[in-house]
């Protein structure tokens, strides 16, 4: 049975959820589920904003063939190719064999490449437009978010922004699309950093390249590929994804994240929250590496300004878990942090020259002194040094 909702006069979103779903691209829990957008435009010609994902595409073709009411589709705009959102285009081909696919040239080529399927497609530039009638689609480049070959488009007649993947969010639907029907700061908030963070934070240059290109544009209403429907409030958005593309904290605090093999750096860890807790620092976080998916932990340290890595060493390495969230915030070039390292070593200690040499190699990252040792447990001499640490954390 179809589930569509007109978001605007002949604007249609046809919408999906999968909470059957475990890791979202087979690498992030998802445990609220996972929500895939798309939309129709009824016009002089009918068209639709990109497809679904195959785990809910009988659902797709359901609300496709309703919201039609018999009519063909004369076009399909493929904004992004990754297959969450394309992976119905063989069928789509099948039931409107005269659909035209609009998309990038790199669009069209990576057509071929995953379905084997060569389309006599219209391939758009920056600023070309598509005329369906009384609404015009204006297209824009969006480079890396997520991949390259990325558009996003602005219907000018309703000031609509086709966001693509930007503006998304992990979970499911719950009947809340609409700004006014949701507190998204209690709902949303968290799982739309998680995705920014995880899906595109890498590419903070090229979501600012398409902040300021919205930044031109009088929108009315955001309708990204995930999570929930803008059509109020969009500063909200719009700031965060400003911070979060400049790698600017949200939260002048310290998060804690710690790789313990039998609880005593663990102990060390605790220990420098209360102690910064004494001190006056609000919301401090703890997490264990070994226990919290790293989707989170790049999360957090994306929202604070202030991090601590706390690493037994292992085979004369990091601890296992650290150095893959290490690797992960390097990867994600996460700048301008300051940061607090304690390391252990019941002999051959090597986590703290390991983490340290990490850490060398991204921007801004700000060592403070002192970085505390521990042989097997904290003593006399590394819990002096944790509180000389919490009082340079606290500053
Ligand atoms: Fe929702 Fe980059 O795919």
């Amino acid at each position: 049975m179809y589930n569509v909702r007109e978001v605007q006069k002949n604007i249609w979103w046809l919408g999906a959820s999968d909470r059957r779903l475990e890791l979202f691209e087979n690498v992030y829990p998802v445990p609220a589920g996972m929500s895939y957008n798309n939309y129709v435009i009824l016009d002089d010609k009918t068209c639709l904003m990109d497809g679904i994902d195959d785990a809910v595409s009988r659902q797709f073709l359901d609300n496709l063939d309703h919201v039609l009411a018999g009519r063909t589709l004369d076009y399909m705009v493929v904004q992004h190719m990754e297959p969450d959102h394309c992976s119905c285009i063989p069928e789509l081909l099948l039931r409107y064999p005269e659909m035209k696919i609009v998309a990038s040239q790199k669009a069209i080529q990576m057509i071929d490449q995953f379905y084997h399927i060569k389309v006599d497609g219209i391939a758009v530039k920056e600023k070309d437009t598509l005329e369906l009638g009384h609404h015009t689609l204006n297209f824009f480049t969006a480079p890396m978010v997520h991949w390259p070959e990325v558009i996003v488009t602005f219907e000018a007649a309703t000031g609509t922004l086709f966001s693509a993947d930007a503006f998304g969010a992990f979970g499911a639907m719950s009947g809340n699309i609409f700004a006014d029907e949701v507190d998204w700061d209690q709902d949303w908030k968290s799982e739309a950093r998680r995705y920014y963070v995880n899906i595109v934070g890498k590419y903070g240059v090229q979501t600012n390249a398409l902040l300021k290109k919205a930044a031109a544009l009088d929108i009315k209403m955001i309708l990204p590929l995930h999570g929930h429907l803008w059509r109020s409030d969009f500063g909200k958005i719009i700031d965060l994804y400003t911070k979060w593309a400049t790698y600017t904290p949200e939260k002048n605090s310290v998060a804690i994240f710690y790789g313990s093999v039998y609880g005593n750096t663990a102990n060390a860890a605790d220990i420098l929250a209360m102690d910064l807790a004494e001190l006056g620092v609000k919301d401090v976080k703890v997490f264990d590496v070994s226990k919290t998916h790293y989707s989170y932990l790049l999360s957090t340290a994306f929202e604070y300004s202030t991090l601590v890595f706390a690493s037994a060493t292992y085979n004369a390495e990091i601890f296992d878990h650290m150095h893959t969230f290490l690797t992960d915030i390097k990867n994600h070039n996460l700048s301008g942090r300051k940061v607090g390292l304690i390391e252990n070593g019941s002999w051959a200690s090597m986590a703290g020259k390991k983490m340290t040499e990490i850490l060398g190699t991204m921007k801004d990252m700000t060592i403070l002194e002192p970085s505390v040792k521990l042989t097997s447990s904290v003593d006399d001499a590394s819990r002096a040094q944790l509180k000389e640490l919490a009082t340079a954390l606290a500053k």
